[in-house]
C-alpha cells in the first residue's frame, strides 16, 4: 500500500504536468491570434515652440490619441504597455525617437480608448532641428503574457509637421 506522502507527491506531479501543458497551450494559442490594432493621433494644438537658451528646440503639443488595442488581448494576456513616440530624421541621426506619452492597459475592456493630453514627456531635440520638421507618430506596444514570450509591434502614422516658426 502506498503511503500518504507518496500519493500526495504523485498528485502534485500530475498537477504540475497538467499546468505545464495548459501553459504551453496558452502561449501556443497566442501565436494563432493575429491582432489588428488601430490608432489615430491628431495634433490638436502647438502650445508653445521655443529654442531654449542651451540651443535645443522644445515643443509642447496637445494630442488626441485614439486606439483600439482590444485584438491584442487573449485569455493569456496579462497587460499591454503602450507608448507614443515622435520619430524624425536629422542630419546627424537617421532616427530620433522621443517618447511623448505612455500607458499600461490592464484589460481588454479598456483597450479601446481616446485620450486628450499634452505630451507627458518633453519633446526636446538635441539641437535646433525642429522648425518645419516632418515627423511620424508611432504607437509602440509590448504585450506581456501570463505565460510565454513577450511580443512587441508598432503602428506608424506619418505626415505630421512642426511649424516653421517658434511661437
Ligand atoms: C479625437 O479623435 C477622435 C477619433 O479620431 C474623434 O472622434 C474626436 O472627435 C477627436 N477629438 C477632438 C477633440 O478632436
Ligand atoms: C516615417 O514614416 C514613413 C512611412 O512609413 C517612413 O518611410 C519613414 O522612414 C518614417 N520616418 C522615420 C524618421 O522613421
Amino acid at each position: 500500500m502506498h503511503s500518504f506522502g507518496f500519493r500526495a507527491n504523485a498528485l502534485l506531479t500530475f498537477a504540475a504536468t497538467i499546468l505545464a501543458v495548459i501553459c504551453a497551450l496558452a502561449s501556443f494559442s497566442d501565436t494563432l491570434n493575429s491582432p489588428s490594432p488601430t490608432a489615430q493621433v491628431q495634433v490638436l494644438s502647438i502650445n508653445w515652440f521655443q529654442n531654449q537658451p542651451n540651443g535645443n528646440d522644445e515643443v509642447s503639443m496637445t494630442l488626441n490619441i485614439s486606439a483600439d488595442l482590444q485584438s491584442l488581448f487573449t485569455w493569456n494576456t496579462k497587460q499591454v504597455f503602450v507608448f507614443l513616440a515622435a520619430e524624425y530624421e536629422t542630419p546627424s541621426n537617421s532616427l530620433n525617437q522621443i517618447s511623448l506619452w505612455d500607458g499600461i492597459v490592464p484589460s481588454k475592456e479598456i483597450a479601446k480608448f481616446q485620450i486628450h493630453t499634452s505630451n507627458k514627456y518633453r519633446f526636446v531635440d538635441q539641437g535646433s532641428n525642429l522648425r518645419g520638421k516632418e515627423f511620424n507618430l508611432t504607437l509602440h506596444w509590448h504585450v506581456m503574457p501570463k505565460t510565454g514570450k513577450m511580443f512587441a509591434d508598432k503602428l506608424v502614422m506619418s505626415g505630421y509637421r512642426l511649424p516653421q516658426e517658434y511661437r
